[in-house]
């Protein structure tokens, strides 16, 4: 099974963190790409912060001023849902909440073609559940990129009970042909990385919750002497705390509230305070006036 022709059209829903990075990895492979986020602004906002990071990359020699601006003309910012109708695939990065993502895609459903296939980010939510009620779920598949989307290779292509083998092969070959690391994954809570890295946070919670360490002596042990690439606090202030929490209860309640999996209070008090991480300047650590520090 082939890869996803250049000529097809790709849509993603939602520019956040992880849409933005869909969006211009796709958009690099060659790819016109629609960006759709139903908060105002916000698809266009992402487009500049795209633009700021290429721009950066052109000072560093990674790309020449040409590529940047052949990648730019490649993404395009969608101001209704109905301007993705013409995508071959669509991935939705949008909040990790089942019925929101449901609804988005039963509306997808019926404006795109039969042909095209459907995506998701989710980091946990089945891709069995999501894609229950669809008119067409065989052509649902989970496309499960890692933070930050354009450098980090590992994409889990996930196969729903129902999702139809050569839609699971076309998503995998075309990550591959955009550069990255595809793995086939059965759906599971979590699939691979996300229930394995879930007692990592639970742990790294539970021992600054009884202050045998603060934040960032945990965080350096753990790249030190883990050989680790970041610590859990560092880990989930730039995944976005409320994302991570969410992540957490969806794989808890789904293992029927399995101990290993419980989500910490310590967490759900950063979301409630609007902590969220890097994304609002603070989270374990402080991101304010180019500060990192721990937040007292
Ligand atoms: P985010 O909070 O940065 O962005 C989500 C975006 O979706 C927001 O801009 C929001 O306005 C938009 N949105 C919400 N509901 C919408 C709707 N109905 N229609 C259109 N747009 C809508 O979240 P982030 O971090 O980008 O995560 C998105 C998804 O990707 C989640 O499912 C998450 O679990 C998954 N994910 C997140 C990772 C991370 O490290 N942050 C890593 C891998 C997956």
């Amino acid at each position: 099974m082939a890869a996803l022709d250049k000529a097809q059209v790709i849509g993603v829903i939602g520019a956040g963190a992880m849409g933005a990075g869909i969006a211009q990895v796709a958009a690099q492979a060659g790819h016109s790409v629609k960006l759709y986020d139903n908060r105002e602004g916000a698809a266009a906002v992402a487009i500049e912060l795209v633009q700021k990071q290429l721009n950066r990359l052109v000072e560093r020699k990674k790309f020449t001023a040409e590529q940047v601006k052949a990648i730019l003309s490649n993404l395009q910012v969608a101001e209704t849902l109905g301007e993705v109708s013409q995508a071959g695939l669509v991935v939705e990065a949008i909040v990790e909440n089942v019925d929101v993502k449901q609804t988005v895609f039963s509306e997808l459903e019926a404006i795109c073609s039969p042909e095209c296939i459907f995506a998701s980010n989710t980091s946990s939510i089945s891709i069995t559940r999501l894609s229950a009620g669809m008119l067409h779920p065989e052509r649902f598949v989970g496309m499960h990129f890692f933070n930050p989307a354009p450098i980090m290779k590992l994409v889990e292509v996930v196969s729903g009970l129902v999702t139809r083998e050569d839609v699971a092969q076309t998503t995998y070959e075309t990550a591959a042909a955009w550069g990255k690391m595809p793995v086939y994954a059965a759906s599971t809570p979590g699939f691979i990385v996300n229930r394995v890295a879930r007692p990592f946070y639970a742990e790294s919670l539970r021992l600054k919750q009884e202050q045998v360490a603060d934040c960032a002596t945990l965080d350096a042990l753990i790249r030190h002497a883990g050989g680790f690439r970041m610590g859990a606090f560092e880990l989930t202030d730039l995944i976005g705390h409320d994302v991570n929490y969410a992540v957490t209860c969806s794989v808890f309640d789904s293992y029927y509230g399995d101990f290993r999996f419980q989500p910490s209070l310590l967490q759900k008090d950063l979301v409630d305070a609007g902590y969220l991480g890097r994304k609002t300047g603070a989270g374990f650590y402080s991101y304010k006036e180019g500060a990192i520090k721990p937040e007292p």
